[in-house]
């Protein structure tokens, strides 16, 4: 039913009132993050891939949220999970992920870590490991592991949102597509693992105009996968983008799917994807309160209680993300500066963006928070994390606590 499940979702569908009544009775700054529109989202870019393919795989990369009530969420649609990180793995198994529905991806993997993934799969055999060098296949046979091993591939193509996340052609990740062949062959001659499947991720953020980046990238990949023969999975990644700015549209992800199939063309292997972003963006959003409001001779500054320690996406990648004033509305729009109370200058959400004037207490909502929103929060300034609020079957929940000061110094001796 397409009216239940817009394939888009706009800052503006999100209902006021109801934000409003959150920031009211939990205090901003405050994430809000709509499981149910998770499970949408989930449901709507499985069905397309199954369309497509023969009995594919979307996981979920967990990097893009690692808390626990968006990984049950997503466990309970039966989504396998990708984990970047051994904690990534001890946080999906402590959210109930059966060993065998992770996959493990080790970029530059610390040995504590490749420690610990071992120890878990002693226990579940079927769990899969995935390293991109050659020399982290031999750090994983010192360690007794003889399972089911994929590797990560750089495929040379690139694609996203900006250069800081587009992984595709960067020498950090996986083996150059031209010597995988050969490190095939050699790790099937000298160790006992099986290489079970490749694996790949051209970036993150695509969008309409990524989509010929992204035919032959995963071109490229079944070539790959078709030469090296004799696997069980071929993973392109994740990296499906969401709009944020009204204007842009969003994926048709049915033709996608089918877009991914024709590119790939024939393959004796299943189709393993592991989206964070289009699963997660548009099903959250961040609260928070107009502080401050000074008129300067360039601009209108507007302070909130949301800082680049909140959410730093903007600071980090001048990336976009829409802010409605949910007090006032209609009050006359002007260009303003909105920013958070942290001493630098990247600590600003937009620069002479047209927004209705606010009023000192205000409660404003910042769009399409879901991926990489709290996972990329941090304490600097002495700023506590925000609560999180999770809403699900017409209800809200606290699905994390409100730091508090002494959170800022509990760890120290
Ligand atoms: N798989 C691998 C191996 C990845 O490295 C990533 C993201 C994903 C899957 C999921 O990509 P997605 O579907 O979410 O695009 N912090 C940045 C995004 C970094 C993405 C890193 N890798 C941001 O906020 O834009």
């Amino acid at each position: 039913d397409s009216d239940a499940d817009p394939a888009v979702r706009r800052l503006d569908d999100w209902d006021a009132a109801e934000l409003r009544s959150l920031a009211d009775e939990y205090d901003t700054p405050a994430y809000v993050i709509d499981l149910d529109r998770i499970r949408q989202n989930y449901r709507r870019i499985a069905a397309a891939f199954d369309a497509a393919f023969d009995d594919p795989t979307v996981m979920f990369a967990v990097k893009a949220h690692s808390g626990r009530a968006v990984m049950e969420a997503l466990l309970d649609e039966g989504a396998p999970m990708e984990c970047a990180a051994a904690g990534e793995v001890f946080r999906a198994l402590r959210a109930g992920a059966d060993p065998d529905e992770i996959q493990y991806t080790g970029v530059n993997p610390p040995d504590d870590d490749l420690d610990y993934v071992v120890g878990v799969w002693e226990d579940a055999p079927e769990m899969t490991l995935n390293v991109g060098a050659e020399d982290s296949v031999e750090r994983l046979a010192e360690r007794g592991f003889d399972g089911r091993l994929c590797l990560r591939v750089n495929p040379g193509i690139a694609a996203g949102h900006h250069e800081k996340v587009k992984t595709g052609a960067h020498p950090k990740f996986g083996i150059p597509y031209d010597a995988v062949p050969d490190v095939v062959e050699r790790v099937r001659a000298e160790y006992e693992m099986d290489v079970v499947g490749l694996h790949a991720h051209a970036g993150s953020g695509m969008l309409d105009e990524d989509m010929d980046a992204h035919a032959e990238y995963v071109g490229k990949m079944g070539d790959l996968a078709r030469e090296v023969g004799d696997l069980d999975f071929l993973d392109i990644g994740g990296g499906f983008g969401v709009p944020y700015r009204d204007d842009e549209d969003p994926l048709d992800i049915d033709a996608v799917a089918e877009r991914t199939r024709e590119a790939l063309g024939e393959l004796d292997a299943t189709l393993k994807l592991e989206p964070g972003r289009y699963l997660l963006a548009d099903a959250g959003c961040l609260l928070a309160t107009v502080n401050t409001i000074k008129d300067t001779p360039e601009t209108t500054v507007v302070g909130i209680d949301a800082s680049m320690t909140t959410l730093i996406r903007p600071a980090m990648y001048g990336a976009y993300h829409g802010i409605r004033n949910l007090t006032n509305p209609d009050a006359p729009v002007e260009p303003l500066t909105v920013g958070g109370p942290v001493c630098e200058s990247s600590d600003t959400f937009c620069r002479d963006r047209p927004l209705p004037r606010p009023e000192r207490g205000d409660t404003v909502a910042i769009g399409h928070t879901g991926a990489y929103g709290y996972a990329m929060a941090s304490q600097f300034h002495s700023q506590p994390r925000p609560v999180e609020i999770a809403l699900e079957g017409g209800e809200a929940r606290v699905a994390r606590r409100r730091e508090t000061f002494d959170d800022l110094v509990r760890l120290e001796e």
